[in-house]
């Protein structure tokens, strides 16, 4: 088998937000031989072209620093300030500010200088995500022909919002010069294909679309899953019974829905609240039966549209406690900050209902982690949006639509009040959809289509 090697903007070991896919790849790393690529996380005063290496639970991981301004161009400028928000459809959160381009080509060229003298022949890349579009473009600009593939993490934009990225057309076909390219869902398959049959027509009507052809480039939907069954072992672990236990004696007999999110505008949070707020003021008899905790560490905070949903939340917050709280009985915590693993494997299973409501997601891996982590005996319910990757295969949750607050409450209503015999059944079969996912398969089937080492363009295809 040839060896592996992954490439994605963050490397495990440096951030906890690598977090479940880090654990995933590792474990299919380390049954090939192969080594992780990416950002140290580090700044250099100038450019760097050549990777550090070192070995990080047993994982041969290399990287290289960027400078404070690359880094701003690339990450928070192209990357999170246009291409996240418009893939996400949020066309009004968009900053475009045209130099960041330039950046963030350059960062991916830099990837490429670096990650080539490490490369063999037959070894098989995998990139990761939306920073690192280009660089199967730049890698074949400098003659490396091996079998490359693409996964995207985050929803594939519709038609209208693409054509709202500036260079997207390079985008596009920087995307062709991989062999495989997977997308999370079917809807984002659906979408790509929009795209292309919205170009055809403008074609055959005479006018005049960008060239662009898929050539000999696969596209694919790939689910993400997690490992449910980890989740599960997990989810009793001494570290997860320490927070089992010391937040069911804070409940005291309470039903607790649970939210944990990255402080993200895709996420829904400030809606997610405001069904809550219903969820209260229409059912007087749950005001003091049930408790929310939302949990939402801090992301990407040096961008301003960050700043501002951290501070609609608060304001949120700070609302639903005014309007119902009581010396004695508060309806909300909200918690601004990172939990372990085994902590959060802890509270998902003692939460009645998980609440995974993004206004637009890749899959939502969280979605996966509470069904893992529940009591099959008396399993909690899961409310999910429609608009997340994960409501293809999450039958069996309760499908909101996030932004109908009146719809979110009545289902919050319904997963409080659930009887135990609905809730197992549902369970069951959001369980058995998760291992069918789970991310053994979903890494073996995306790296099964891409195939083995060994050549797969000619020079002429390069670039
Ligand atoms: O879900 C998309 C994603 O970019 C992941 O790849 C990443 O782990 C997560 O969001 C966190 O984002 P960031 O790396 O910007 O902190």
């Amino acid at each position: 088998m040839s060896r592996l090697v992954i490439v994605s903007n963050r490397i495990p070991g440096k951030s906890p937000a690598a977090g479940g896919l880090a654990v995933a790849l590792k474990k299919t790393l380390s049954a090939r031989d192969g080594f992780w690529f990416g950002w140290s996380g580090a700044f250099a005063e100038s450019p760097e072209k050549k990777a550090r290496f070192e070995t990080v639970d047993g994982l041969q991981i290399g990287a290289i620093d960027l400078t404070r301004s690359d880094h701003q161009s690339y990450y928070a400028g192209f990357s999170n300030s246009i291409l996240w928000p418009a893939f996400h459809l949020r066309l009004d959160l968009t900053d475009i500010q045209s130099h960041w381009y330039e950046g963030y080509r350059g960062v991916n060229a830099q990837f490429a200088d670096a990650l080539i003298p490490h490369l063999k022949r037959d070894d098989v890349i995998w990139v990761h995500d939306y920073h690192l579009i280009p660089l199967a473009t730049e890698l074949r600009r400098r003659n490396i022909r091996n079998r490359i593939g693409f996964y995207l993490h985050i929803p594939f934009p519709t038609p209208d919002a693409l054509n709202a990225i500036p260079h997207h057309e390079d985008l596009l076909n920087d995307l062709m010069a991989y062999d495989l390219v997977g997308l999370q869902a079917q809807r984002d398959v659906a979408a790509f294909n929009e795209f292309i049959a919205h170009e055809e027509m403008v074609r055959a009507g005479g006018g005049t679309p960008f060239h662009f052809d898929t050539g000999s480039t696969i596209i694919k939907a790939f689910p993400i899953g997690s490992d449910p069954d980890a989740f599960a072992k997990l989810a009793v672990s001494p570290n997860a019974q320490k927070m089992y236990k010391k937040v069911e004696r804070a409940m005291n007999g309470r039903s607790m829905l649970l939210g944990v999110d990255r402080l993200d505008y895709s996420k829904g949070l400030p809606q997610r609240i405001q069904s809550y707020e219903k969820l209260l003021e229409n059912n007087a008899n749950l005001r003091r039966a049930v408790h929310m905790i939302q949990i939402a560490p801090p992301s990407r905070d040096t961008i301003k549209e960050y700043q501002i949903i951290s501070d609609e939340l608060d304001t949120a917050v700070g609302r639903v406690t005014g309007r119902f709280a009581e010396p004695d009985w508060l309806p909300i915590t909200y918690v601004k900050r990172a939990y372990a693993q085994a902590s959060l494997a802890g509270l998902y299973r003692l939460a009645k209902v998980g609440l995974v409501t993004p206004l637009r997601d890749g899959m939502n891996l969280v979605a996966h982690e509470y069904v893992g982590s529940q009591d099959p005996e008396d399993p909690g319910v899961l409310v999910l949006s429609r608009f997340a990757g994960a409501a293809e295969i999450f039958h069996d949750a309760l499908l909101i639509n996030p932004f109908d607050s009146d719809e979110t409450a009545e289902a919050m209503r319904r997963a409080v009040t659930m009887p135990l015999d609905e809730r197992k059944a549902r369970w069951t079969s959001l369980m058995a959809a998760a291992r069918e996912h789970n991310v053994d398969n979903w890494a073996d089937s995306f790296l099964d289509a891409l195939g083995d080492g060994g050549e797969t363009r000619s020079t002429s295809d390069n670039g």
